[in-house]
């Protein structure tokens, strides 16, 4: 039962009963969409173009298909002159697989931006499909609105145009002129919005329907003690940083971490926000984020324990050397050694890092070197693809396998830490610790790696989209459990598929706007049986342009390299082959070591 809170109601009423308002000259804020290919675009991204073209798709709307061509046109003739074109559903009966029906029946080959919370369209004010709008993206101001042109009406349709509005409004943007403004509106289908209806009449309650949202998806972090930088602490803090929110919301910048929940595999601890979710988050906070009438809070009741181990308390605790890290600046990846000192060979379960501040330590990954090469040379001279045992990222859980399932350290194994830092504003030392979880038995299962990824590459300067691929061919029956993309800060999207020897393929898990930030291992549901040669493979690309804001320097070739200012593509896995024992290992491992000590 929701509370039915009568200021509450009248307050959505007010607003989803004004009229589409978004007129030429208004503002909209800044969104990332998927489009029904599974690509990300984000409106500030296109910030070099002179103009966008969002046409507002709907299936089934005979207007919608029979101005797709003119449209279509219309973008071949104006590509190269800096405009980019898209079509935009928010259509709530229509859904992926049902849009690229449609986009394939009637030769769409535009990017439709799925806007399935149709908070974007909310934002535009959109009442009808077929009506399009010139956006600046830089300004993100509204150049145009209105028809395509005059060809098209209800049950009706002219041989030809009397007036291209669309055409028009794109030679005036061009030129700088402003654009004409006595455009008819635009004949289109109607588009329902039920949740804002729904919200608008029901009212949202904070305590009953912002509050779960926010404990689900995103008070992991932002609690007192966590790694966000404000809490969520109470209702004041949350109304205060709304707006932000809201922000971060739409350009999908958090939660963290998101992946294409529509044609990945079922993973793990992913936190995904729904587009119900998203809707009910955007309408309270666009309603001026509103305490309830009985003033009830249920986040200032929150008690957080932080539990120093979430694994419970470790077998082996080693002390990372302490770091040094400046207020603010960019900080090189730092590659710090820890002697484990292991006097015997170990099958590890679980592995944890407890940062010594949260604020700064952005990601650790853990590899480890071979007994035989102690001064962990190898790894520093830029040798990194040995299996990674371990790491640390915000968000990430600690590593841990299976009860019955365990990773091999051997006796005199060292590890290499790569550990990233960003700076917080003020200066600080970060000690940070490893708690090491064996077993006491040899495992029945053991736990290995593959890592399918690219080392020989140039992408050159200002490349938007630098396409690379990786394939492992698994050369044994294995079991699929995790995979984690590792690129750095050109790092565009990643997928994995695996082509299986009966020449079928799938996609494992693909995503879409891959954030250096943010190291995730994702840990599928259940694992994939991957037979003996299947070839895994990780595709994605590098944006070295200076439309990505986090690229250190456009203008410069970038090869592969351990350091920030060079690259990699790698797509870390976790993988069991079948067979394998620890006997077989062990055995295996040995033989490995006698061959690197004899300098084979
Ligand atoms: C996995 C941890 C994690 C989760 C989950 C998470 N955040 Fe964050 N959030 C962070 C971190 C870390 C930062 C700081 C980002 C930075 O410094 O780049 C941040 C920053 C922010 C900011 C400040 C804006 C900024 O530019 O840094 C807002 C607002 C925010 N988060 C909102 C949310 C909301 C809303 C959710 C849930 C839908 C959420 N976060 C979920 C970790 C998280």
């Amino acid at each position: 039962m929701k509370i039915a809170h009568s200021v509450l109601a009248l307050l959505f009423a007010a607003l989803a009963s004004l009229p589409a308002t978004a007129a030429v000259g208004d503002k909209i804020g800044d969104f990332a969409l998927l489009d029904h290919q599974g690509r990300f675009h984000q409106l500030s991204w296109y910030g070099d173009q002179q103009a966008v073209v969002l046409f507002v798709q709907g299936n089934g709307c005979p207007i919608v298909r029979n101005g797709a061509p003119t449209l279509r046109a219309l973008r071949d003739a104006y590509a190269q002159r800096g405009v980019a074109f898209f079509m935009l559903n928010p259509q709530p009966q229509d859904d992926r697989d049902s849009i690229a029906s449609e986009a394939q029946e009637f030769g769409y080959d535009l990017p439709i931006l799925l806007d399935e919370a149709q908070l974007v369209a909310e934002s535009l004010g959109v009442d009808r499909t077929a009506e399009t709008f010139i956006i600046d993206p830089s300004t993100r101001e509204i150049l145009y609105r209105g028809p395509v042109d005059d060809r098209l009406g209800y049950e009706t349709q002219k041989p030809a145009a009397q007036n291209h509005y669309l055409r028009d409004a794109l030679d005036a943007v061009l030129a700088g002129e402003q654009v004409a403004a006595d455009t008819p509106e635009a004949p289109g289908c109607l588009v329902s919005f039920p949740a804002r209806e729904q919200h608008a009449s029901q009212g949202i309650s904070y305590s009953q329907d912002v509050v779960p949202i926010l404990e689900d998806n995103c008070i992991e972090c932002h609690h007192d003690g966590g790694i966000g930088p404000w809490a969520m602490s109470d209702h004041r803090m949350v109304q205060g940083w709304s707006r932000m929110m809201k922000e971060v919301l739409m350009t999908r910048r958090m939660p963290p971490g998101q992946i294409d929940t529509h044609v990945s595999k079922p993973i793990r601890d992913v936190v995904e926000i729904t587009p119900g979710e998203l809707q009910t988050l955007v309408h309270w906070i666009d309603a001026g984020a509103p305490l309830d009438e009985d003033g009830q809070d249920p986040l200032a009741q929150r008690v957080y324990d932080n539990p120093k181990w979430t694994l419970g308390e470790p077998d082996l605790v080693y002390q990372v050397e302490p770091q040094d890290i400046p207020a603010t600046g960019l900080i090189d990846y730092r590659y710090v050694p820890v002697e484990l000192n292991l006097d015997r060979d170990v099958w590890i379960r679980g592995m944890e890092f407890v940062p010594g501040d949260r604020q700064v330590l952005h990601h650790v990954i853990a590899y480890a070197s071979t007994p035989a090469d102690k001064s962990v040379r190898n790894l520093r001279n830029g040798d990194p693809d040995r299996e990674s045992v371990g790491g640390f990222a915000p968000g990430r859980q600690p590593d841990q396998y299976g009860d019955d399932t365990g990773r091999l350290l051997r006796k005199g194994t060292n590890l290499l830490l790569q550990m990233h830092y960003t700076t917080s504003g003020k200066e600080t030392v970060d000690a940070t610790e490893i708690g090491i979880y064996l077993h006491d038995e040899p495992p029945q299962y053991v736990m290995s790696g593959a890592v399918p990824g690219q080392r020989r590459f140039l992408i050159p300067p200002g490349a938007r989209e630098h396409k690379l691929e990786g394939v492992e061919v698994i050369e044994r029956d294995a079991w699929l459990y995790s995979m984690m993309p590792h690129m750095h800060y050109r790092g565009k999207y990643m997928s994995f598929h695996a082509e299986y020897p009966d020449g079928s393929a799938e996609l494992l898990l693909s995503v879409p706007k891959y954030e250096f930030n943010w190291q995730l291992n994702y840990l599928l549901e259940e694992p994939v049986f991957l037979p003996a040669g299947t070839r895994l493979i990780a595709r994605g690309a590098m944006d070295n342009s200076a439309r990505n804001p986090a690229n250190p320097d456009p203008q410069r070739p970038v090869t592969f390299g351990l350091q920030t200012r060079h690259e990699m593509f790698f797509g870390f896995t976790d993988l069991r082959y079948v067979g394998d024992t620890p006997e077989s290992v062990l055995h295996g491992a040995q033989a490995a070591e006698d061959a690197e000590v004899a300098g084979l």
